[in-house]
């Protein structure tokens, strides 16, 4: 597929998921609050700062720092999918932030002057990129001389059976490709030596990576499919395709595959993020 043709179908996908994460807010940010507490104390913004969110989506982590940063602050919240930012501008209003900009922005190439931001801040968007050494290095570009980016990406599918449980029974059953190595997923990024490596080729000096545990609860496997298929764009396209008889002998397999996380009487499936501050 050729560049724009791929960037064409990225965004459709990002803005078919826009409204399902939109409805699933609460659940996913209260999922998500170890990493979001991980990446703002890390970016340790400061009353002033100009902090630029990438790949912001519903600009969730970016509203956390908005108050710290203040009147004399300005936050940019900025996603390639027009969608992610309409959602997000109606967030921002309604939690009435007043120092926050929102901006349609390409992390890969972020128009942007030279060291024109204090810190940025980008939560699961570089491995979804299709070039992140590119994104990256127009991180450091932007970046003034000694401010911080802090950002997360998923560790290894073993470490996420959260999520790579369930893809591997979709790509079992033909409905999944198999991830092919170097594309866009959202474990790409997973090996933290690779991910150090494509931190420091983008001329940050030093950097920092941790793990940092996430829980996903689900009190059935029926819950497990509504919520995936509410979040996540290649499981509800893919599930959605199955026929009824299929999908169920896939919830059969996903109730043996989830049975070592069993936890009075729902599953309690784990995963880890990799975090990252980099300067
Ligand atoms: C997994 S979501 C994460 C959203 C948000 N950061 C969060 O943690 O809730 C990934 C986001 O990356 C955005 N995205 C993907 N490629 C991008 C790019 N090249 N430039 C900017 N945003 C991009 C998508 O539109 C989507 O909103």
């Amino acid at each position: 597929m050729d560049p724009d043709e791929e960037r064409r179908v990225r965004l459709e996908n990002w803005a078919a998921m826009a409204t399902g994460w939109e409805r699933m807010r609460e659940e996913r940010e209260k999922i998500a609050a170890p990493v979001t507490e991980w990446l703002v104390r890390e970016l340790a913004p400061q009353p002033g700062d100009t902090v630029l969110e990438l790949a912001s989506g519903q600009g969730d982590v970016g509203f956390e720092i908005a108050p710290v940063i203040g009147e004399s602050g300005r936050l940019i919240s900025s996603d390639f999918s027009p969608a992610m930012i309409e959602i997000a501008g109606r967030r921002g209003a309604e939690l009435g932030l007043t120092n926050v900009e929102h901006r349609i922005l390409d992390a890969e190439r972020i128009e942007l002057e030279d060291d024109s931001v204090d810190g940025v801040l980008c939560r699961w968007g570089y491995m979804l990129m299709p070039d992140p050494a590119a994104a990256l290095a127009e991180t450091r570009r932007v970046l003034r001389s000694g401010g911080r980016l802090a950002f997360s990406v998923w560790s290894s599918g073993d470490r996420n059976p959260w999520i790579s449980v369930a893809g591997r029974i979709l790509v079992a059953h033909g409905y999944m490709p198999p991830p092919e190595p170097g594309e866009p997923g959202m474990f790409v990024l997973g090996d933290e030596e690779l991910l150090r490596g494509l931190v420091e080729n983008a001329g940050f000096e030093t950097v920092r990576i941790e793990d940092v545990p996430v829980h996903n609860d689900y009190p059935s496997v029926d819950e497990y499919v509504r919520r995936s298929s509410e979040m996540g764009g290649m499981f509800s396209r893919a599930w959605t395709e199955a026929s009824d008889d299929e999908q169920e002998a896939m919830k059969e397999e996903m109730q043996g595959a989830f049975a070592p996380y069993a936890v009075d009487g729902g599953y309690e499936l784990p995963g880890v993020a990799l975090c990252a501050v980099a300067s």
